[in-house]
């Protein structure tokens, strides 16, 4: 039997019409997948006696999808942000020793049953504002037993609440202390056999790196991303950051999934990655936290059709945004993104960004993961502030969140 949600709004984001936008609309949802999309008064006769679902006149959208954070840590940087509002800057603070490397003193003192009860909270931030599918990646372990035990314990969040999971290894985030001073001998004798360890047990859905000079060289990511081909995994980047160090043209000739952050991206930058198919994450908790000023080259992603992606960055130093709602609001208000981006950016984009074809827009044959929202237009989203009009969350054809 399948349902169908009827008196519906339906953003579709699919089509040649502002957000695929269907008034009076309907879905036939079944076996977890959308059958059918369409006016109410074209329900197809097949579905005519099947289990009815009164969307109230609601808004219909496809689920969020986060497809970039770093959500499981352990302990926090609050006293970083204090630090920080004295004078002191990240990359300073990342310098002497403090920024990615306390997390990795913390993450690695914590259990992975620790590190999955300190996420939960975070991952729930999320699925309250109707996210159906999150990016998780590892980073703050930079020794083998601690990189294995974050992507694990982002593999058993999956089991603890209805979401899907999908996992980045981020071993060449930072150098850690034992190897100050040596970023070469830690990818060469712990960041890729860890990478191959991981990757043997399933851990790995894509492999990520932070290509800045606080982080590594484009050569140095790019003897991890041989490693990834050979492996046959997907790669993305955090490229462009802070200062322009080339990670992005290197991402694009990996044919990578995503270059994320970009702010220091150039045009030409922009035109090899609209040339690879490379999505742009664009990630504004960490902009807005770090300060930044720079922003990313918007016009020429527009310009060459680079599709942009909207994420939170959740993480305790440079991002920690839990709101994939506020990150849209965000990305419209300091970048100028349209409503209508922001939300490509948190659905069909993101999906784009972690390869998944099954999600991310909704026409037959897609996951039926799906939002509905009390509010009355689209760009309601990103536009209000610290609210959320979240009113169901289905997840494969399953309302999550209804009694
Ligand atoms: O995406 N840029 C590098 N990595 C993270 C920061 C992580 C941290 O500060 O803990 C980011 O911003
Ligand atoms: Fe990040």
């Amino acid at each position: 039997m399948a349902t169908i949600i009827r008196n519906a709004t339906v953003a579709t984001l699919a089509g040649n019409q502002p957000y695929g936008l269907i008034k009076q609309g309907a879905i036939a949802v079944q076996g977890g997948k959308i059958q059918w999309v369409g006016k109410e008064s074209a329900i197809p006769e097949l579905y005519a006696n099947h289990h009815p679902c009164d969307a109230g006149g609601k808004l219909v959208t496809p689920a969020l999808i986060d497809c970039h954070t770093h959500l499981i840590f352990g302990g926090n940087r609050a006293q970083e942000f204090e630090q920080r509002l004295l004078g002191a800057s990240y990359e300073e603070i990342a310098r002497a020793g403090g920024g990615i490397l306390s997390t990795v003193t913390q993450t690695r003192a914590a259990s992975l049953d620790e590190l999955v009860s300190a996420a939960l909270p975070r991952m729930d931030a999320l699925i309250a504002e109707g996210v159906t599918t999150v990016e998780i990646k590892s980073g703050y372990g930079l020794d083998e037993h601690t990189e294995l035990k974050m992507l694990r314990a982002a593999r058993e969040l999956a089991n603890r609440r209805p979401i899907r999971v999908v996992t980045s290894f981020l071993g060449a985030h930072a150098i850690p202390p034992e190897f100050k001073g040596n970023a070469d001998a830690y990818i060469d004798r712990v960041c890729i056999p860890t990478l191959q360890r991981a990757a043997a047990n399933g851990l790995v859905d894509y492999v990520d790196g932070f290509c800045e000079n606080i982080a590594f060289s484009a050569n140095q990511i790019e003897r991890v991303f041989k490693v990834a081909q050979e492996l046959g995994i997907p790669v993305k980047l955090h490229s462009e950051q802070l200062s322009h160090q080339g990670g992005t043209a290197l991402a694009t000739r990996y044919g990578a999934l995503s270059a994320d952050h970009v702010e220091y991206a150039t045009e030409e930058d922009a035109s090899l990655m609209a040339a690879s198919n490379t999505v742009a994450v664009i990630l504004p908790g960490a902009f807005y936290t770090l300060t930044e000023t720079r922003e990313p080259p918007i016009e020429a992603f527009r310009k060459y059709g680079v599709p942009m992606a909207v994420a939170t960055d959740a993480n305790p130093g440079s991002s920690p945004l839990f709101s994939p709602l506020l990150a849209m609001n965000m990305a419209c208000t300091f970048f100028w993104l349209t409503p209508e981006e922001a939300l490509l950016g948190v659905t069909k984009h993101a999906a784009q960004a972690l390869g998944l074809a099954d999600s991310g827009v909704l026409t037959p044959g897609r996951r039926a993961d799906f939002a509905i929202w009390d509010v009355s237009h689209p760009a309601e989203l990103a536009y209000m502030i610290g609210f959320n009009p979240l009113s169901e969350r289905w997840i494969n054809g399953e309302c999550s969140s209804c009694s």
